[in-house]
């Protein structure tokens, strides 16, 4: 989900970070995930070195780094922009975040907690959303929103809303031109989600593409193999067709952790 945002007045980077999913169908990430991941991990360090203004909206790995990967001298003198790392939060959140500030307050950065603020740079707004349950449960915590708005021009980003489940995430995001949105994670069905979720969160969807002019729907959804059939199903509802976030690059998508088993040659089914 880490997303470069250019203005005229600032380059702002949300979540710069990226991260594997330690075990799938009972394995470890493949060569191939790990060399993707260092890709992505050396092209985050290299944006976050010209950013001018960096957002984190929830404390897991994948969109946040303490220092692991990333040296923390990259956030000197910048302006970070947090979920409140005390409130509305869950006690793994709670404690990474009191490291990750505890890094970032001694690399030079200004931090600021920005749930439900509005920050002015310049003829850019940033506007950020009230706390918003990590999917269908509060157990995972909390993310933020953002609206970032320049000359008429504007981008959403819903951060880790599984989803979206929330008629908020629907109202906050509506209007902005592209809006980045995390999908349902259709994988996790018959586990920690349900099929009534995937059914609202398609509603969602389809309610959203009607009232942007780009829906990128990423993230938990590109988990699944099968995602295109979640595409069809909101754009049959909206008459509205979303892409991938690679699709936005003009890239394919390229599922690497949904077909770690074909990686490794093991083909029996999940
Ligand atoms: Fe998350
Ligand atoms: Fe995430």
């Amino acid at each position: 989900m880490a997303t470069l945002i250019v203005t005229r007045d600032a380059r702002i980077f949300v979540d710069p970070s990226a991260a594997l999913a330690p075990v799938r169908y009972g394995l470890p990430p493949h060569r191939l995930e790990l060399d993707a991941l260092e890709d992505s991990i050396h092209r985050v360090e290299s944006e976050l070195k010209d950013a001018d203004i960096v957002v984190v909206t929830h404390y897991h790995y994948d969109h946040h780094d303490p220092g692991f990967k990333i040296p923390a001298e990259r956030y000197s003198s910048k302006l970070v922009l947090v979920k409140d790392p005390l409130r509305n939060i869950n006690v793994s959140q709670r404690i990474r975040a009191s490291r990750f500030l505890r890094v970032l307050r001694a690399a030079g950065a200004r931090v600021q907690v920005a749930d439900g603020q509005k920050v002015r740079v310049g003829r850019t707004e940033v506007t950020f959303s009230v706390p918003i349950p990590h999917g269908n449960t509060t157990k995972l915590g909390y993310v933020l929103m953002l609206r970032v708005e320049e000359g008429g021009d504007s981008v959403g980003y819903s951060s880790d809303v599984e989803g979206p489940l929330d008629g908020r995430v629907v109202d906050f995001l509506c209007g902005s031109r592209i809006t980045i949105v995390d999908g349902p994670p259709t994988y996790l069905v018959g586990r920690a989600y349900t099929r009534e979720d995937v059914d609202r969160a398609v509603d969602n969807l389809a309610r959203l593409s009607r009232c942007v002019e780009v829906l990128v729907v990423d993230h938990h959804l590109m988990r699944d193999l099968n995602y295109p059939a979640l595409f069809v199903r909101v754009s049959e509802l909206s008459g509205r067709q979303p892409i991938s976030a690679a699709e936005l690059l003009g890239r394919q998508p390229s599922l690497l952790e949904a077909r770690r088993r074909e990686l490794y040659g093991v083909l029996e089914e999940e």
